[in-house]
C-alpha cells in the first residue's frame, strides 16, 4: 500500500481509456486518496457528457474524494480547484498533469502551416497549463511530494504526423526541467513520463493507429505497451519509491526511443521486397 495516507490531484481523466485514469487506479488501489477534475461541459449541454463520463468512474471508488470542472486555460477554474483541494485535503503529496490539446485542423497540417491561433491554443493548453497548475499547487504541496506530466517522443525527434504537438512536447519537456528546478527548492520533484502510443481520445487525434503498428515492429520489445504499464510507472514516479528522481523523462515505450534504425522492420521490408 505504497500510497497509504497520501493525497493528490489527478488532472486529465476524460474516460476509462485516459492515461490519467490508468495512473489514478494504481494510486487508489494502493491506498491513495485522489481528487479529480474534468473538462467543463457547456452549460447548455443537457447531458453534461464530460462530467458524466468521469463521474461514472470516480463515483464508485471509495478513494475518489471529489470531482470538479476545470479548464486549465482558465485562471479562475484553477484557483477554485486548488482552493477546494486545500479545503478537502489540506496539503497534497502528488499531482498528475495529463492534458494536451491542439485543434484537429492544425494537427493534420504540415508543421510550418500551423495557424497562429492554433499554435497559441496548443501551447497554452499543453504546456503553459503545467506551469500554471504547478504555481497554483505550490502552496498546497507537501515537501517530499511529486508532480508528473505526460509527454511523447515526438518532442525529442521529428515524428511525422505529430506536427504541432511535437513542438508542444519539446516545450513541455523543457518546462518540466525548469519546474523541477523551481520546485526542487521546495523539496518537490517534477518528472515526465514519455508513453508509447496507446488508444485514447487524444491518442486517436494524434494518429495513434499507425504508430501502434510501427512500434510493434520497431521497438526492442516487439509489442505495444499497455494502459496498465503506463499506470504502474506513472504511480511509481508519483510515489516515494522514486524519491531521488527529478527533471527526468522516463520512457514507457517498449524501448522504441533507444532505436537508431528501424531494426526488425528493415528485415520485414526486405522480405516483402523479395517475395
Ligand atoms: N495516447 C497516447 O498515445 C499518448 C502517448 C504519449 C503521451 N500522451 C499524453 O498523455 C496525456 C493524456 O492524454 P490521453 O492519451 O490520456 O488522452 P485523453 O484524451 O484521455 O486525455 C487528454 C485530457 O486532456 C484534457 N484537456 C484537454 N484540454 C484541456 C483543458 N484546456 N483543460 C483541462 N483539461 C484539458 C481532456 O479533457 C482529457 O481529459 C496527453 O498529454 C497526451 O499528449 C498520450
Amino acid at each position: 500500500m505504497q500510497f497509504e495516507g497520501k493525497k493528490g490531484l489527478i488532472i486529465g481523466v476524460a474516460n476509462d481509456r485516459s492515461i490519467a485514469w490508468a495512473i489514478a487506479q494504481q494510486i487508489m488501489n494502493q491506498g491513495g486518496k485522489c481528487g479529480f477534475t474534468h473538462l467543463p461541459d457547456r452549460p447548455d449541454d443537457e447531458k453534461q457528457k464530460n462530467r458524466r463520463r468521469v463521474s461514472k468512474l470516480t463515483d464508485p471508488h471509495d478513494n475518489a474524494e471529489f470531482l470538479l470542472p476545470m479548464d486549465a486555460n482558465n485562471d479562475d477554474d484553477i484557483r477554485t480547484t486548488f482552493e477546494h483541494t486545500a479545503k478537502v485535503f489540506g496539503k497534497i503529496d502528488f499531482l498528475l498533469h495529463s492534458i494536451a490539446f491542439a485543434d484537429r485542423d492544425d494537427l493534420g497540417r504540415e508543421t510550418m502551416h500551423t495557424s497562429r491561433s492554433g499554435f497559441k491554443l496548443a501551447m497554452e493548453s499543453s504546456v503553459f497549463s503545467l506551469m500554471a497548475i504547478t504555481a497554483a499547487a505550490e502552496p498546497v504541496m507537501n515537501p517530499g511530494g511529486a508532480i508528473l506530466t505526460m509527454t511523447y517522443y515526438g518532442g525529442e525527434k521529428c515524428v511525422p504526423g505529430y506536427n504541432v504537438m511535437g513542438v508542444c512536447k519539446a516545450a513541455l519537456d523543457a518546462a518540466m526541467r525548469y519546474l523541477a528546478f523551481d520546485m526542487g527548492a521546495r523539496n518537490v520533484r517534477v518528472n515526465a513520463l514519455s508513453a508509447g502510443p496507446v488508444q485514447t481520445l487524444a491518442g486517436r487525434a494524434a494518429g495513434v493507429e499507425r504508430m501502434l503498428k510501427m512500434y510493434e515492429h520497431m521497438s526492442p520489445l516487439g509489442r505495444n505497451i499497455t494502459h496498465e504499464e503506463v499506470g504502474r510507472t506513472g504511480a511509481f514516479l508519483l510515489s516515494d519509491d522514486s524519491n531521488g528522481v527529478s527533471g527526468e523523462i522516463l520512457h514507457v515505450d517498449g524501448g522504441y526511443h533507444a532505436m537508431g534504425s528501424p531494426g526488425r522492420l528493415l528485415d520485414e521490408i526486405e522480405k516483402a521486397q523479395k517475395g
